[in-house]
Parts: structure tokens; C-alpha cells; sequence
């Protein structure tokens, strides 16, 4: 793996960098890494060094140099050679939007009705922002933005931060390339960072702001001055053709020029194909449209293109926009709609969220009437006002949600009447149970005070512990916790455990067989971890890595329950909030009887020192030994056989090397049991995993 430590400290670095090219690609682009995180580490660190006692050995294209700009005044003004153009917008979501172009394109190429149809490449239309990446001899020199098509701006520090972009082609080094595509941000990546900028706000960075949507947020990042908080922006890139090129010869089509970007290392998306005619683009763009609400990423419709690039000569050019492509819309993910009034629903942990109740609206391809506003600070924020018109965002399946407020559509009426206010709105009291409610200095969230005396909390509360991550308890969903809660037989967490089949099954809508199964599944539960069971609790600001990590720190559930402050501040990532939380949590005696209680139904894991006490126990035959776990096992989940064998001092690896010591192969084992037979490495099964773990 490591590149011969006697070679010269030259050709040492350019091993460690073709090392490290190829194990980034297979990491971020391919989504396939063959090595553990560490190992690339070390290795990076390895080529760091090296680099540093021989500075002239750094090239622009080492994976050391991504990060290093500094502050900018401003962007220069970068001329493309070739004009970034945009393309004809098909707005009728319709399949006759690609019926439309399919004839236009027949006509301008003379065809006749009984000529064979025309074959076209069909891919997603990235909805972020256009770049131009420029490699010379190879090696990626600039990137700048579309800017008005002919002069761009230089954001080559900013982009270079992005990991999927390749700092240099696999395989060809043409005297020039330019590669175009598009920086766009992932929607789970969009909302973790909208998370954390709402975290920053609640802290008082006032200068933080949350993003309307992902595009915004990518455009934000990619002109930002300065390349370190560009580079905390999760940016991701697919690339979709070509700019200036010479030194190479462009393939006949673009679906085979896609292929070779592809081949450099690029990233180019999976979801496209070649299709014939206006049928085949009709057919893709449904398929497309039913798979839109499941990508990772926002689209917001389709790009048809002409596959061979001899018809894209004869079809040229109108205007600014090529005559062999379009962009074929589906219904936008956003959508001004009438803000009726604002209700609250109250969280597990007692949170008010307000809700907006909306003039339904048809919006990223479902009807909406409920969005949320977050909280009080983003209404203020925002300015959100019943009677206003707002921007309403559905993406993906993700709860929809009021981004702005159309001020110059708000009624005179509401811009005479006062900002909303939560307090004012509730009367100070909590809509389900009745408490007050209240407000933590530096806090966000106005709360109900009510705690499991409010039914809607107490339902949350079940809701959480029975989680899939926390308790895993099988078929205990919201409408069971409803009729549970509603009719007063589960109170608290421990009296889940004391509910027998014949209680279940007198539920209304409740068979015999789902009661049996309930309660086996309560019964399988019982068997967890110190993690998922700190978790499970819902203790305010612990989420399941905190969890995890109290649980390594401290290994028994008592010294977590008996831990000042102070300890707790050791564990790694704890802050001061949290540290609160977790203790006055403790602190609560009704808290300690719930723990009790839920240990006296019989809950357990296995406990054992932890970092904070005496070293742990060495597991023989799990501590240091890293394992591979492949198909699915016949009674551990994988997460769960992850955890255990960590919590044994094991390593848990994605794919199978020469390093891996054991492979765990449960039911449909794939291409991993494969490698570890050709590589002779021991495979076990789950019971032999459990006999391993218990020593
Ligand atoms: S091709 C000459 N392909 O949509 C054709 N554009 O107006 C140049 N876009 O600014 C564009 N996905 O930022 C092309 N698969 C795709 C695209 C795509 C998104 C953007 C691009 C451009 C705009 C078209």
C-alpha cells in the first residue's frame, strides 16, 4: 500500500499522489472507498511531510494543496474562449414540451414524417450553478463562473475545495480542456448546514442567515471571498460537457463524451440514457419525474440533447441558444401561495413549532396546506405575517417550508397590523395541555413547561425511545402511541413493558397476531446498548452520537448518571449546553425512577469501563481486529453488530482488503465474501461474531 519508503523522496511523492488521487476518486465520486478513512489519512499525512521537508515537490495538483487561498478583495474577470451559453426553456411540463422539441429539431434537419427518429442524449438538469473548469496539460489551472456567458468570474480557490473535482485528468493531459457542469449542494448536505446556521443564529452570530434553497446556498459558496468558509460548504459537481478544447479529440456524440469524462475522473451522473425520438424522451422524462422526489439532490427538469455532434453542427445556433438542446421543465419545487394563519405543534421535548396553514398549493409535484416556519426567530426574521403571500419549498420528501415573504403582495391591512408574535398567539399557553409556556434566555424555542404531563409530549417522547436507532421497538407507530397515550394506558416509558397481549389486543383496530408481535418485539428490545439506551431517553441536546460517544467515555450507565459538569465536559464534543442538559437531566429524581424502572423491566446492555475508568477489558480476538460485515445477518442489524464490535474495541471497514481480519457474511453476501475467499481471509457467520464478542 505505502509506496516504497527507499524510493527518492521525488517519486516517493508522485506514487503518494497517484495513491491519493485514486483513492479520493473511489471515495468521492464513485461512492466505493477500498481503503479505511485512517489509512488515507496516513497517507495524506505521509505525503504532507514529505512535502514539507521538500517544499519544491508540492505541485498544484497534490491533494495537499486543495485548501490554501487566502482572503480575496474580489473575483477577476475570467473571458471564456468558448461562451457559456444557456439553453431554450421548455416550460410546458407536459410530454408535449419534448413532442414540441423533437419536431423542431425534424424540421430544421429536413426530415421527413417516415425518416428514422432522431436519437437523442437524456440527462437531469442540476439545479445549482454553471462552472468551467479549465485543465491544461492535465492538470485543473481555473475554474471560473458562467457570469454573463462571455466574461465569468475566478473562483478556482473555492472550487478547488471541492473533493469530487479531480485536480488532475485520469489518463489524458491535453494541452487544454475545459470541463463544464454544474456546483450544486446535496439536500441532506443542505440541511445539516441550514442546521448548524440555525444553531449559529441561536448562539447570536447575528451576521449568520439560513439558505432559501440548495441553489442559493451553492452560489453563495462558490463566490464567497473567503476559501475557508467556502470550503465548510458541502459543494458536490456533475459534469455535462465541454468548453475550450485543444489536443484532443472530442468524441462523435455526448453521450460518449460524457463516458469519457467519466473515464478522467469526473463526476457524471447515473441518471441518464439514449434515447430515439420523442418517445424515448417522453419516456425518460416520466421516469426521471417519478424518481425526482427519491435523488439525492434537487432537479428541476431535464436537459435533451442531440447525441451526434455532426447534427449539433447542422442544427447550430439561435440567438445565444443551441438549436439541439432544451431544457424540459417539471412543476417548480417552490410556489407563492396565501399564508391562512399559523398553527403550534408541541415536540417531544416540549418545543413549539409554529406551522403555517396555507392556501393548499401544488408544489414539487404535491398538493400542500402545511409548512413550518421553525421558530419565532425565523418568523421574526423573515417577517412572516398572517394574510401575507409567501414562497413555499417542497423538495424531495422533506417537510415543506415557508422560505420568504412577498412584501410587496401583503395587504395593507397586515402592514398596519403588528409582526406575529408565538407568545401573544398562544395567550402564554401550551395548545395541547395547557401549561405555560416558556423561553430560555439565548434559546430559540419557546417550550411547553408541561414535560410528560403533556399528552403530546408524552407521545413524542414513546415515539423516540421506540426509534429505529434508539429502542428498535418494531410496530410501535404514531397511531398505536395515539390510542395508548388518549386512553391513559401508557403514562411513562417503563409501562410499555407491562402491557400483556390481552391489553393490546382490546384495542380498537388491534389483531391478536400485531399484539403478539408487539410484545415480542418489546421483549427483543430489551437487549440494547448503553448508546441507543442514553439515546433512547430524550435527553434534550443528546443526540445518538453524543450518545454514543457518553457511552464510550463512561461505559456504565451509573457514572453517566453521577457525573458533574466537569466530567462530562471531558467527553469529546461535549459543550457546556450539553453538559447541562445530560446533568440536570440526572438531576431530576423523576428521571432516575424512569431509569430504574426501565432496568427493573429488564433492559440491559453490556457494560463495561470505559475511557473515564480503568482501561477497559480486552476482548480476545475482537480489540484491534478489523472486521467487514457483508449481507444481512439473521438477527443483528448491521449498525448493531458495528456498534458491538466497536464497543468490543474492533474495527468495523466498508471493503475488504488484505489488512481485514475477519468477514462477518450473513444472507445474499455479495462481491466482499468473494474478495475474502480470493484473498484467504477467515469468514464467520453472526454466531460465531457473538461468540467472538463474548470472549
Ligand atoms: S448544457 C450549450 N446540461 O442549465 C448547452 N446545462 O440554461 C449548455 N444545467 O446554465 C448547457 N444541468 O447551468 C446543460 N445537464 C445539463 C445541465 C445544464 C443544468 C444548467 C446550466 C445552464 C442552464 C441552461
Amino acid at each position: 500500500m505505502t509506496p516504497d519508503a527507499k524510493l527518492p523522496p521525488a517519486e516517493r511523492a508522485a506514487a503518494l499522489r497517484e495513491l491519493l488521487h485514486y483513492h479520493a476518486h473511489r471515495y468521492y465520486v464513485l461512492d466505493e472507498p477500498e481503503i479505511p478513512d485512517a489509512e488515507y489519512d496516513r497517507l495524506f499525512r505521509e505525503l504532507q511531510a514529505l512535502e514539507d521537508t521538500n517544499p519544491d515537490l508540492r505541485t498544484p495538483d497534490s491533494p495537499t494543496q486543495r485548501v490554501l487561498g487566502k482572503v480575496l478583495e474580489g473575483f477577476a474577470p475570467v473571458r471564456h474562449t468558448v461562451p457559456m451559453l444557456s439553453i431554450r426553456t421548455e416550460t410546458d411540463t407536459e410530454a408535449t414540451g419534448a413532442v414540441n422539441f423533437d419536431a423542431r429539431v425534424r424540421r430544421e434537419l429536413g426530415l421527413a414524417e417516415g425518416d428514422p427518429p432522431v436519437e437523442y442524449a437524456a440527462e437531469l438538469k442540476f439545479d445549482g450553478l454553471a462552472i468551467s473548469l479549465r485543465y491544461e496539460d492535465g492538470v485543473l489551472v481555473r475554474a471560473a463562473t458562467r457570469g454573463n456567458g462571455e466574461v465569468g468570474e475566478d473562483v478556482t480557490q473555492n472550487i478547488r475545495t471541492i473533493n469530487q473535482i479531480p485536480l488532475r485528468l485520469k489518463g489524458v493531459k491535453p494541452p487544454v480542456l475545459e470541463v463544464r457542469g454544474e456546483v450544486y449542494i446535496r439536500r441532506d448536505d443542505f440541511d445539516k448546514l441550514n442546521e448548524r446556521q440555525r444553531e449559529l443564529i441561536a448562539q447570536g452570530h447575528k451576521n449568520e442567515k439560513t439558505f432559501v434553497n440548495p441553489r442559493n446556498a451553492a452560489a453563495g459558496a462558490v463566490r464567497q471571498l473567503d476559501p475557508a468558509i467556502a470550503a465548510r460548504r458541502p459543494l458536490s459537481f456533475f459534469a455535462y460537457g465541454l468548453g475550450e478544447v485543444h489536443g484532443w479529440e472530442v468524441p462523435d456524440t455526448h453521450s460518449a463524451l460524457l463516458d469519457a469524462l467519466q473515464a478522467m475522473g469526473q463526476p457524471v451522473s447515473s441518471d441518464r440514457a439514449v434515447v430515439q425520438g420523442a418517445e424515448g424522451l417522453v419516456d425518460f422524462h416520466r421516469r426521471m419525474g417519478e424518481k425526482r422526489d427519491s435523488l439525492p439532490f434537487d432537479i428541476d427538469g431535464i436537459v435533451y440533447k442531440v447525441n451526434s455532434r455532426a447534427l449539433q453542427q447542422r442544427l447550430g445556433f439561435v440567438t445565444r441558444e443551441p438549436r439541439w438542446a432544451v431544457a424540459h421543465k417539471y412543476p417548480a419545487q417552490e410556489q407563492m401561495t396565501l399564508l391562512r394563519d399559523i398553527d403550534v405543534q408541541v415536540g417531544r421535548t416540549g418545543k413549539l413549532t409554529p406551522v403555517a396553514k396555507l392556501q393548499p398549493v401544488f408544489v414539487g409535484g404535491t398538493t400542500v396546506s402545511n409548512a413550518t416556519l421553525h421558530n419565532q426567530d425565523e418568523i421574526t426574521r423573515k417577517d412572516v405575517r398572517i394574510g401575507d403571500t409567501v414562497v413555499v419549498r417542497r423538495a424531495g420528501d422533506v417537510i415543506p417550508e415557508v422560505v420568504s415573504v412577498v412584501l410587496d403582495q401583503r395587504p395593507p391591512e397586515v402592514a398596519a397590523g403588528e409582526p406575529f408574535d408565538l407568545y401573544q398567539k398562544l395567550g402564554g399557553k401550551c395548545p395541547v395541555c395547557g401549561s405555560d409556556v416558556e423561553r430560555e434566555e439565548g434559546e430559540v424555542d419557546w417550550r411547553c413547561s408541561g414535560g410528560l404531563f403533556c399528552g403530546a409530549q408524552r407521545k413524542q417522547a414513546i415515539l423516540h425511545f421506540a426509534g429505529r436507532r434508539m429502542m428498535d421497538i418494531e410496530g410501535l407507530g404514531d397511531k398505536l402511541v395515539d390510542q395508548l397515550v388518549d386512553a391513559g394506558i401508557v403514562r411513562t416509558l417503563p409501562e410499555l413493558y407491562r402491557l400483556g397481549v390481552a391489553k393490546l389486543a382490546a384495542l380498537d383496530r388491534m389483531a391478536d397476531k400485531s399484539a403478539q408481535n408487539l410484545v415480542a418485539a418489546l421483549e427483543k428490545s430489551k437487549q440494547t446498548t448503553l448508546g441507543r439506551f442514553l439515546f433512547s431517553l430524550g435527553i434534550r441536546h443528546v443526540g445518538e452520537t453524543t450518545a454514543k460517544d457518553l457511552a464510550k467515555h463512561f461505559g456504565r450507565l451509573d457514572r453517566v448518571m453521577d457525573a458533574s459538569v466537569d466530567q462530562l465536559l471531558e467527553v469529546p464534543d461535549v459543550g457546556p449546553i450539553v453538559a447541562n442538559s445530560i446533568h440536570t437531566f440526572f438531576a431530576q429524581p423523576h428521571n432516575r425512577e424512569v431509569v430504574e424502572q426501565l432496568r427493573a423491566v429488564g433492559i440491559s446492555w453490556e457494560e463495561h469501563e470505559g475511557a473515564a475508568g480503568a482501561p477497559r477489558p480486552q476482548v480476545e480476538g475482537v480489540t484491534g481486529k478489523t472486521f467487514v460485515l457483508t449481507g444481512t445477518l439473521p438477527t443483528l442489524a448491521r449498525e448493531d453488530a458495528k456498534e458491538r464490535i466497536e464497543a468490543a474495541g474492533g474495527k468495523v471497514s466498508g471493503s475488504v482488503s488484505k489488512k481485514t481480519d475477519y468477514v462477518v457474511a450473513g444472507e445474499e453476501a455479495g462481491s466482499k465474501l468473494t474478495k475474502a475467499q480470493e484473498l484467504g481471509i477467515a469468514v464467520i457467520d453472526e454466531a460465531q461474531l457473538l461468540k467472538l464478542l463474548n470472549g
